[in-house]
């Protein structure tokens, strides 16, 4: 087979791309212990309601600044309906999904949450404003995704 000189410049080009493009991802992956936005926590999509905190989901103060908010993602929405959560409390969201991929996605705030089955997804955020949040899912998850939403309701206590 011949080549034209051209074509076997570009090719190299290419191939040595991708080497470095994995290497670097080797190298955060399993050198620097990178994981995925959220962490590595995994669950039995079957089992989440026996589970742990999901088997009583909902806001749980845990101390003086912290509280825990367990919620279940699912077509076409979230369990549970009504959260409502102090302002300038750290408040560590923490979800996961019984059927295919969501996302939990505050309007205006930096969270921006995939929703994964099999997977439980962390992030910590404090509300500096009192007042209603619009949750929207934003991987597109089947025909009612767009109705997919919720509401947080950030009081001060
Ligand atoms: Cu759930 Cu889109």
């Amino acid at each position: 087979m011949d080549f034209h000189k051209y074509e076997k410049i570009w090719l190299v080009f290419g191939i040595l791309s991708l080497v470095i493009f994995l290497s670097i991802v080797g190298v955060t992956a399993f050198g620097q212990g990178h994981t995925p936005a959220g962490g590595m926590d995994i669950i039995d999509p079957e089992k989440v309601s026996e589970t742990a905190p999901f088997d009583n989901p909902g806001v749980r103060q845990i101390d003086d600044n912290t509280y825990e908010v367990a919620i279940i993602g699912m077509a076409f929405g979230y369990n549970p309906s009504e959260i409502k959560v102090p302002v300038g409390k750290e408040i560590i969201f923490t979800l996961t999904s019984t059927d295919v991929v969501h996302s939990f996605t505050i309007k205006d705030t930096k969270v921006n949450m995939m929703v994964v089955p099999g997977r439980i997804t962390h992030k910590s955020y404090t509300f500096n404003k009192p007042g209603k949040y619009l949750v929207l899912c934003n991987e597109y998850c089947g025909t009612g995704h767009h109705f997919m939403q919720t509401e947080i309701e950030v009081y001060e206590p």
